[in-house]
């Protein structure tokens, strides 16, 4: 086989002729991360049809992608995490004996890349030399996956230079899973609507998947590396990996905080990460280092620092628009890849909340004429964007450091129509692991299943988690006593709802509020009363210049309502039982501690509720 003049690492090489060998591609190609790369694949995907080019006046370089209507999200319930032992996965995680596992592997492999190119990725995570970058090489079928991974990774032939002879690398191999027979027609979305298989190697820090073509199922680069992978090196090396964006609040006075927030898929990471802040106010900028994916360690200052390891935003869609995300709107201006979105007549790309009025004559997700009329949605719930980082006008100047920033705040926010507060602080580093790990969030289209049902969804991490959830608990619990200034853990949420069903909070850029209590609270400025589950803003606590937001509404929104919280509680109970034999004892004596303070007699509960006495800090 022909390899690149500058590939001097046998492992890499041994690996591909295997995998060559096994998958029997027609041709092998090896990325070398080029503009011109990228833009012949496109023109081969144009060409067989996986692509629609988009109006070039409209959306310059841009494409229209059509999945199958089989292969529209994650699917969790195919995603295995493949270590020795089963307690090692632990019980949120599907688990396979390794050795069946390959087995099974190998046979669905064997032949699978017949009649299509083999392109071989070498990528980065995090920028390229960096100490906390890591390598990956992906080999996929997939032109389209090819293409992805140039905008959402550093890809290309300097990684090969930095793997050099002996470099560590995470192999990643993906197919969609239909081979061509000779003379057999290709289709617009190749993928295998049999069999599916994401599957994770712990031990041997190896990912196989199988049969889809969508988003984290193929992108190896992003769940199965940065955070399934990741989050067991990391274990071993004394970091962290998680599902969160970073950002950079930066006050009038040129004070500058970063912090990281952990929300669900679909939750609304993409929004907060780009936040502008209203008008009223004035001097205040957020910038953004990433929407999805942190790498975090201790740094030698006692802080902990943090990088993106992406390169480019996989970003939902729908609900995207000038008023919601306008950061995310230039980011997609131009040089994006749209999947699953509706196709205007004048060949743009449409969504749900992209405008009030739909744009009449909408090709839909499917490639139907839309019919408004049908209460089905023109472009699918999970219709995604991918789009260079390098386009977000909030881009934070530090956002390719190998070092990254430092991080004052870890924020966990689930979508909770009741129960949830808007914001507290969690009164300690033990308690925010508390807090984190009986995150709730109601179900998104981000993954295949029911949709708006709680679910338990600890660190925003439970599809992304490469070993036992309740091991990962612990780790976090050591990882702050080994840190001399932990970032301050808060709770959030933004949809919480009235009687009426009605979201109780404006969110988006109001957030703002929210974040700078935030920021004022974890450099050790801001004001708060102590309520039984952490630290809470009073209504004089937060900024209300330019906001018609009532005292009363503030409390409903804010309160902490006693029955509900001991059913939630109790909930709770059910995700430690789950996780039994390996959950540390902090979280039993934490639950203890915050009924007890769930107890106290119904005078002060009352106050407790509605309006908070001004006290200490
Ligand atoms: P993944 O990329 O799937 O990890 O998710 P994400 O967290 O980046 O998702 P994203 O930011 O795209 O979430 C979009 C969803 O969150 C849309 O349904 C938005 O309407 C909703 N959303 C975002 N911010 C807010 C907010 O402040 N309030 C409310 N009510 N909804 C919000
Ligand atoms: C998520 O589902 O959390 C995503 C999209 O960020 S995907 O890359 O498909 O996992
Ligand atoms: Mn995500």
């Amino acid at each position: 086989m022909q390899f690149p003049l500058n590939l001097r690492n046998r492992n890499v090489k041994d690996w591909v002729e295997k995998m060559v060998a096994l998958c029997k591609p027609d041709f092998v190609y090896w990325c070398d991360g080029s503009e011109e790369e990228y833009a012949t694949i496109c023109q081969a995907l144009v060409k067989s049809g996986t692509f629609i080019p988009l109006n070039p006046e409209k959306r310059p370089n841009s494409f229209l992608a059509r999945s199958d209507p089989s292969d529209v999200a994650r699917v969790e319930d195919r995603t295995f995490i493949c270590s020795k032992n089963k307690v090692d996965a632990g019980p949120t995680n599907n688990w396979m004996d390794p050795k069946e596992m390959k087995t099974r592997l190998r046979h669905l492999f064997d032949g699978c890349m017949r009649g299509r190119t083999m392109y071989v990725i070498p990528f980065s995570m995090g920028p390229i030399g960096s100490p906390m970058s890591h390598i990956g090489i992906e080999i996929t079928d997939s032109g389209y996956v090819a293409v992805n991974m140039k905008i959402m990774t550093r890809m290309g032939s300097a990684v090969l230079d930095v793997l050099g002879e002996n470099g560590e690398f995470v192999p990643c191999l993906h197919s969609v899973g239909m081979p061509l027979e000779p003379g057999q027609a290709d289709v617009p979305w190749p993928c295998n609507k049999e069999e599916k298989y994401i599957v994770h190697f712990p031990e041997e820090r190896s990912i196989w998947s199988y049969g889809s073509g969508y988003g984290g199922n193929a992108l190896l680069g992003k769940k199965c590396f940065s955070l399934r992978i990741a989050t067991v090196i990391a274990r071993d090396q004394g970091w962290l990996a998680e599902h969160m964006l970073i950002l950079g609040v930066e006050s009038p006075e040129h004070e500058k905080t970063y912090v990281a927030a952990a929300f669900p898929s679909a939750c609304g990471k993409t929004n907060f990460a780009m936040l502008i802040p209203p008008a009223e106010f004035e001097g205040w900028k957020i910038t953004t280092i990433g929407d999805d994916i942190a790498w975090i360690r201790p740094a030698k200052d006692g802080q902990v620092k943090a990088i993106n390891p992406e390169m480019g935003f996989f970003g939902v869609a729908p609900g995207t628009s000038e008023k919601s995300n306008p950061n995310a709107m230039a980011s997609i201006r131009a040089n994006t890849i749209f999947t699953n979105t509706a196709l205007t007549p004048d060949g743009d790309v449409w969504w749900e909340g992209m405008t009030d009025e739909p744009p009449e004559g909408l090709i839909d997700w499917r490639g139907n004429p839309w019919d408004p009329a049908s209460g089905k949605p023109a472009s699918h719930p999970n219709a995604r964007f991918t789009a260079p980082l390098t386009q977000c006008p909030s881009l934070d100047s530090e956002w390719n450091s190998p070092d990254g920033v430092p991080i004052k705040a870890f924020i966990f926010g689930g979508r909770r129509s009741t129960v949830y507060p808007l914001v507290y602080q969690s009164f300690n580093w033990a308690y925010g692991v508390y807090l984190a790990a009986t995150l709730g969030s109601e179900t998104t289209a981000a993954a295949a299943g029911e949709v708006g049902k709680v679910r338990r969804d600890p660190f925003a991490m439970l599809p992304f988690c490469g070993y036992n959830m309740a091991a990962y608990f612990n780790y976090w619990l050591r990882f702050g006593r080994n840190i001399r200034n932990p970032p301050r853990i808060f709770s959030v949420n933004w949809f919480r709802k009235d009687a009426n069903g009605k979201f109780l909070w404006p969110g988006f850029s109001q957030n703002i509020r929210v974040l700078k209590w935030i920021v004022d609270r974890a450099n050790n400025h801001g004001k708060a009363v102590e309520s039984p589950i952490g630290w809470m803003p009073r209504y004089e606590d937060m900024c209300w210049d330019g906001l018609d937001y009532s005292k009363e509404k503030f409390s409903e929104l804010m309160a902490v309502d006693r029955q509900l919280w001991m059913n939630e509680i109790l909930s709770h109970d059910e995700l430690f039982m789950k996780l039994y034999d390996r959950l540390p004892k902090e979280m039993i004596f934490i639950k203890e501690l915050m009924l007890s303070s769930l107890w106290r007699s119904p005078e002060h509960w009352e106050f407790l509720q509605c309006d908070f006495e001004p006290t200490e800090d």
